[in-house]
């Protein structure tokens, strides 16, 4: 009945370490008060060093039953509860020095190294509840790498608007997941539990328990289980103190699992619901779009187009910049693009895909200086006179997934100065050969190909 009493006593460990700390300090700042030969504080300081080790002994048996209690492994705990026991009965060997001294000011050195080795068993302590980094990772980048701190932990989540189905669901969602949740205390370097979550291997290897993912049952993996437990249960991940996971990221975690954890999945793939990304999209993506000062276009003109059948948005509210598409106009041509004219310094990404539009358009297109995103997918678009394209001195974005182009005009495109992505799945491009490198970043399935090093760029 009285088994209680154990661990209740283990919890003041916390309250109780600050006595040794208090006591000892101020024993300290006594004898650095003290001149040569003034015994004034003499007795106090005697007194505080006997307060503060005995401080200590209640700190070393509470800490030890909150480790014997509360599930701490040896592993964490080791360094913390042998300097604690070592600083106190050094407490204990300078009480009996101030007892035999005359001048306390001669004992102000050793007694600086005793409140030294306190407050260094205190830090200890204090990583053991609050994480490594816990001062580090509020200061700015510099000063963290300075303290050894790695920054690249606190990297939070981040989608693009554009593009993010092409995404690698592990590598670009689930590790920056855990990086910013789980890294603090499961790194390389701090292996809470013996379980590492920096890297695939890692991940794939588990902790002190065995592996993290269950390969029989996904989602009862301890990964994600320890996760879902409430809030005060002694095995919630991350300990309750810390910032907890947003429950889109622990969607997106799930869906990963659900998928059987699979390493080589596209986020899209996934079908993720729109509303788990929402919170993560780059909202700054609108410096992705060219700057330009011009205002708003007025509402009715607007309505006007999608009368017509357009999808028109500003980029953002009260942007001059404008998302066009066609989606639900599948009888778009050609000769429709006229209907745009009027908005051509405004229009920065224009879908075109699934319509009727032929390699005309693409010498048409010249006239809209400002497009970045542009997805010609699935039209008739052969790619003849890509090279037309090439006035486009904004377009970073490609889409011409499913329809059949040429290598060689494909390399029309390289001139492009801010192309950073094109998209061409399903164009039976290269066959099973090795794409050619381009400046761009190609994607056409089963290859994904790093855009070359722009130092090896002829122009
Ligand atoms: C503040 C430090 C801290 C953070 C942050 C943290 N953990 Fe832990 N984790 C621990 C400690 C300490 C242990 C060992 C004690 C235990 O098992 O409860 C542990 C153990 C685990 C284990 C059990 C390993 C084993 O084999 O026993 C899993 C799984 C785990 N953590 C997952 C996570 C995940 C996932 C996250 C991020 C969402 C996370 N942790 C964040 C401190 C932390």
């Amino acid at each position: 009945m009285l088994s209680f009493v154990f661990p209740l006593l283990g919890r003041f460990h916390p309250v109780l370490v600050h006595l040794p700390i208090g006591i000892l300090v101020f024993g300290l700042i006594l004898i650095f008060l003290s001149k040569k030969q003034d015994k004034a504080f003499l007795p106090a300081i005697q007194l505080a060093f006997l307060l503060g080790s005995i401080g200590g002994v209640l700190a070393c048996i509470s800490g030890f039953l909150q480790y014997q209690f509360e599930g701490f492994s040896w592993d964490t705990v080791q360094f913390h509860l042998i300097f604690g026991v070592l600083t106190t009965a050094a407490g204990f060997f300078f009480y009996g020095k101030s007892k035999k001294t005359n001048d306390p000011s001669t004992l102000k050195w050793s007694s600086t190294a005793l409140v030294g080795a306190l407050l260094f068993t205190g830090h200890l302590g204090g990583t053991i509840t609050h994480g490594e980094g816990y001062f580090t990772e509020v200061m700015p980048e510099n000063l963290q790498s300075l303290f050894g701190g790695s920054p690249s932990y606190a990297q939070p989540l981040t989608l693009p608007e554009e593009g993010w189905e092409e995404m690698a669901y592990y590598e670009e969602v689930v590790q920056p997941i855990l990086n910013s949740n789980c890294q603090s205390c499961h790194n390389p370097r701090n292996k809470k539990g013996g379980l590492d979550l920096s890297n695939k291997e890692a991940l794939l290897k588990g902790g002190e328990n065995g592996p993290v993912i269950d390969p029989h049952q996904f989602l009862k993996s301890s990964l994600i289980s320890r996760m879902e437990l409430p809030l005060d249960h002694e095995d919630h991940m991350p300990p309750s103190e810390k910032r907890q996971p947003q429950k889109e990221e622990l969607q997106l975690l799930r869906l990963w699992l659900e998928n059987e954890a699979s390493f080589d999945l596209k986020l899209g793939a996934a079908k993720p619901e729109k509303k788990w990304l929402e919170p993560f999209f780059q909202r700054e993506e609108i410096s992705f779009y060219p700057t330009v000062s011009s205002a708003a276009v007025a509402e009715d003109s607007l309505a006007q187009l999608r009368k017509k059948g357009f999808y028109v948005e500003p980029i953002a509210q009260g942007s001059s910049l404008l998302k066009v598409s066609c989606i639900n106009f599948p009888d778009f041509q050609d000769q429709n693009l006229g209907d745009l004219a009027s908005l051509k310094g405004h229009i920065v990404y224009l879908d075109l895909s699934g319509t009727k539009v032929s390699d005309q358009i693409l010498t048409k297109l010249k006239d809209f200086p400002l497009l970045t995103v542009l997805k010609l997918s699935h039209t008739q678009v052969k790619g003849a006179n890509l090279e037309s394209l090439n006035s486009l001195k904004n377009l970073k974005s490609l889409y011409i997934n499913g329809i059949s182009i040429a290598q060689a005009d494909l390399e029309k495109l390289d001139k492009l100065p801010m192309l950073e992505k094109v998209f061409a799945y399903e164009t039976g491009l290269f066959g099973n050969e090795l794409p050619k490198k381009f400046k761009f970043k190609l994607e056409i399935g089963s290859y994904e190909l790093p855009p070359i090093p722009s130092d090896t760029i002829v122009y």
